[in-house]
């Protein structure tokens, strides 16, 4: 089985290039090898590797810069995942793609089913719609995987933004109204291992493409429960000072919430990011952690096994 996979320099790709591993043959395309704003080479690499499986979790994700590079985003986001596709659907090879919470407006209140109305509020969250439209029209054997407030060791995202606050700050100002489950890219890639494997033990490397063309299409693959942005700070300041990291803030209750209306963002986000897992559990019989049993573990390999990501200030 040869599986090409792209963007192994951020943060899902990055794990995906372990959790694969045993599983085939991996051919890691990075963005100079295969750009997705150069469809041409999309065809080419794909046709030249011919791959069993290709693996998609490269994309635009720079939400608030999307809105004034709209076209670019577009081209990657939407574009690419439908060339791909297409190229999949030749090769009789699978495809598994990762997608966003963004896809909604999140003005409803319960958490989204895969089959809820799509609205996106954001360049953005319209290109990554498009790629999920453009994938189902061109090949057969897809996962989207959609998920949420990515963080994980590799790449830059909200945890070790707040790691970095609290090491400065002895206060900080966090949104409140808006909702959502942080969500471990080791987990997620993980979940995709175990999801090719159809249920076989950890240990299993058999990819079986049929359960992948009987089970094609979306999935939300979000950590259970929610929080706010808030509510996600607080636990990290908690976790680093149960930890003893040393931390400038004394307590998760110097943390003030405020509306998003205090901080305009140039994308607007959806308040309600909240995703049901229970098509992913009924299907594939898998259920995700909760987001604090992933954030505590992660909190404490990334401090153990890494050191802090940040000095803290003197
Ligand atoms: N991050 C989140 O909170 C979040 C939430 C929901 C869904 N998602 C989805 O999850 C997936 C993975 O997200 P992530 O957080 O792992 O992303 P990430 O850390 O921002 O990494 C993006 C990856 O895409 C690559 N890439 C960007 N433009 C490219 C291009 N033109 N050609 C080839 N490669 C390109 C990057 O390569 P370079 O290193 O060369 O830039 C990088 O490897 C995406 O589909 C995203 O939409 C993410």
């Amino acid at each position: 089985m040869k599986i090409l996979l792209t963007g192994q320099t951020g943060q899902i790709g990055h794990e995906l290039a372990q959790s694969l591993q045993g599983l085939g043959e991996i051919i890691s395309v990075s963005r100079q090898q295969m750009n997705l704003a150069d469809l041409d080479q999309i065809r080419d690499v794909i046709r030249t590797t011919r791959p069993n499986l290709i693996v998609n979790p490269a994309a635009y994700t720079t939400v608030d810069k999307a809105e004034s590079e709209p076209e670019l985003a577009k081209r990657i986001n939407a574009e690419a995942p439908g060339v791909i596709a297409a190229e999949a659907q030749r090769l009789g090879a699978p495809l598994v793609h990762y997608s966003t919470d963004y896809v909604f407006d999140g003005k409803q209140d319960l958490p989204y089913e895969e089959t809820a109305q799509t609205h996106p509020i954001n360049v953005y969250g319209r290109s990554k719609r498009a790629g999920e439209e453009a994938i189902a029209r061109h090949c057969e054997a897809y996962w989207i995987l959609r998920t949420s407030w990515v963080y994980g060791a590799g790449g830059g995202n909200f945890l070790k933004t707040v790691i970095r606050l609290a090491q400065e700050q002895e206060k900080l100002i966090m949104v409140d109204d808006q909702f959502g489950a942080p969500t471990w890219s080791k987990t997620i890639s993980d979940v995709t291992r175990r999801l090719l494997l159809n249920g076989q033990a950890a240990a299993g490397t058999r990819v079986d493409p049929d359960h992948l063309r009987r089970t094609s299409g979306i999935y939300h693959i979000t950590a259970a429960g929610e929080t706010s942005w808030h509510g996600y700070a607080s636990f990290i300041v908690d976790r680093l000072r149960a930890m003893n990291v040393p931390v400038k803030i004394c307590g998760s209750d110097m943390i003030a919430p405020v509306p998003s209306s205090t901080y305009p963002t140039l994308a607007h986000r959806p308040r309600n990011s909240r995703l049901s897992g229970r098509k992913l559990t009924s299907t594939f019989g898998v259920t995700m952690p909760a987001w604090q049993t992933d954030v505590a573990t992660f909190l404490e390999e990334l401090v153990s096994e890494y050191g802090l990501p940040n000095k803290p200030s003197k």
